[in-house]
């Protein structure tokens, strides 16, 4: 909590004085704000083996030891003015302490993944395609914190509706042409929605038939294929079909993954084609298919088109989530062994879930009343309406009210120090005060909602829990009153400022979810 203060501070501070927040962040993830210039990156491997990198997108590092250009740009609600984002280092880690400097009291998007490749071959916002209307959306910038390598750093959060893409690549395979891929993604992160992929797509956003598609897919979409388990699963999109390994549908090899940094790996050449995939903190890759291609028509020669996607389908279908880190697109069939020495590098460089404060982004979370009154009460929004209230949720509750009553904890929208709710049961939506009430509601890329929807912790008021304080109106924060929910100062204009009980109201315990 005091790190947390003493950031928001110095980033106060910066905003003054116009200095940059470096320091801040570092000390946020515990460590110095200079990179070790890593001596070797993946796509310096791949080299080595023959099969170099022609793509190579990451918003946390470079992937070269030797790169020290832009990795990603920005676009900030407040004036719409775009900033590129770099490495603190040739060959190392994101400057987020940039990013957090030029988002901060505003709101920032993802508009632009650099190749680092040198070939041109940036992803931007994905037009319309044949399955959807675009332009897709972007992806918020603080929505997915990690560190990598002790340092701060932010993926690409993919909601649905979110897309990228480039139909005019360079050196990216086509036809029948042997290439390799491998991406990080949080596998954690996924729906059953088509398609949240990154790789070779067509050239025209639209599906244009079998094999004219080679993509990573994570998710548990059984539409076209699916492996053990319940999912969700590393398969490649061919187009017109997920595969999990030779047969449409069904592949008993292709196991159901877990791990909350996954790195997923395809491959494919003429007849030959390979699915690989393992922890990306520890230990070596698995292969999960390795051989001819699908026993279905149009799949073998291969048709690819060359271009690539990120977070959709080849035709655009945008239903699907996921998040994405780091990947890379190879010229050529990469080896196992090239592959499994990435995979050491991956290793190394070690992913690990940024927290904020004691909250880790992503979790789940319920939020229980303090007050003497209502202490069987949790947060919750209703179901007729967009307000939030309190109300007795046990262990009897039915599922809705259970849902209703759960939070996906968030970096917070308007400051990645603080927090963001999102419900469990509407994603995309947001606990958010309005009229100084809580509503839930999707988020509109204003940086008013996202001070609205963001709520700083810290210790309860009543000396129990937590109190959380209203980002843009500090004086006031989350209580409850007469059983709804309001953002409330200590004695003030409104009814439910009134001083009385107002410790209490304010003050929350974070329990275990109760979905
Ligand atoms: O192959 C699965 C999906 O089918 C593709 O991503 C999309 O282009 C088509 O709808
Ligand atoms: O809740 C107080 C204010 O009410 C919010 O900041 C704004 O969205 C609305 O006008």
């Amino acid at each position: 909590m005091a790190v947390r203060t003493w950031l928001r501070r110095a980033q106060r501070t910066a905003l003054a004085t116009g200095t940059t927040v470096v320091l801040a962040a570092a000390l946020l993830v515990g460590t110095e704000a200079t990179s070790q210039a890593a001596t070797q990156g993946p796509c310096d491997i791949y080299a080595a083996g023959g099969t170099p990198c022609v793509a190579a997108h990451s918003t946390t590092r470079a992937l070269y030891g030797a790169y020290s250009g832009a990795l990603y740009q920005v676009r900030r609600g407040s004036d719409n003015a775009t900033r590129d984002i770099g490495v603190l280092s040739a060959g190392g880690y994101a400057d987020a302490a940039a990013q957090d400097a030029f988002c901060a009291g505003t709101t920032c998007l993802i508009t632009v993944l650099y190749d680092q490749s040198g070939r041109g071959n940036s992803l931007s916002q994905a037009p319309a395609g044949g399955a959807a209307s675009g332009p897709d959306n972007l992806a918020p910038a603080t929505a997915a914190p990690v560190t990598v390598g002790g340092h701060a750093a932010y993926g690409v959060y993919v909601a649905a509706g979110t897309g990228y893409r480039n139909n005019h690549t360079s050196g990216i395979a086509t036809g029948d042409q042997p290439e390799g891929m491998y991406a990080i993604f949080d596998g954690t992160h996924f729906d059953g929605g088509c398609c949240f992929d990154y790789g070779n797509a067509e050239t025209n956003s639209l599906d244009t038939g079998n094999g004219h598609m080679e993509a990573i897919y994570f998710g548990n979409s059984k539409d076209w294929g699916s492996g053990a388990g319940s999912g969700p699963w590393v398969m490649a999109d061919l187009e017109n079909g997920l595969f999990s390994g030779a047969n449409v549908g069904y592949n008993a090899n292709d196991p159901s993954v877990s791990h909350r940094f996954l790195t997923a790996a395809v491959k494919g050449g003429p007849n030959q084609w390979a699915i690989r995939a393992g922890d990306a903190q520890t230990g070596g890759l698995s292969t999960y298919y390795n051989g001819a291609r699908p026993n279905a028509s149009g799949y073998n020669p291969m048709h690819k088109e060359g271009a690539i996607i990120l977070g959709i389908g080849g035709d655009n279908s945008k239903a699907s989530i996921g998040t994405f880190y780091e990947g890379v697109m190879t010229s050529g069939y990469p080896s196992d062994a090239t592959e499994n020495a990435v995979q050491a590098n991956i290793n190394a460089v070690a992913y690990r879930t940024a927290s904020v404060g004691s909250f880790t982004p992503g979790a789940r979370i319920s939020l229980k009343a303090t007050t003497a009154c209502c202490t069987s009460d949790y947060v919750r929004h209703d179901d007729a309406d967009t307000n939030v209230v309190i109300s007795p949720i046990s262990g009897s509750s039915s599922a809705t009210d259970k849902a209703d009553a759960t939070w996906i904890v968030r970096a917070g929208l308007a400051d990645s120090t603080c927090l963001s709710f999102e419900s469990a049961n509407l994603p995309g939506q947001y606990l958010r005060h309005y009229n100084f009430q809580l509503h839930v509601a999707a988020g509109d890329g204003s940086a008013l909602f996202a001070q609205d929807a963001t709520f700083c912790p810290q210790a309860g008021h009543s000396g129990q829990g937590l109190s959380f304080q209203s980002a843009n109106f500090p004086g006031k924060y989350l209580r409850h009153y007469n059983y709804s929910a309001y953002i409330a100062a200590d004695g003030g204009g409104n009814t439910w400022d009134s001083a009385n009980a107002w410790s209490d109201d304010t003050s929350w315990l974070v329990t275990q979810p109760w979905s």
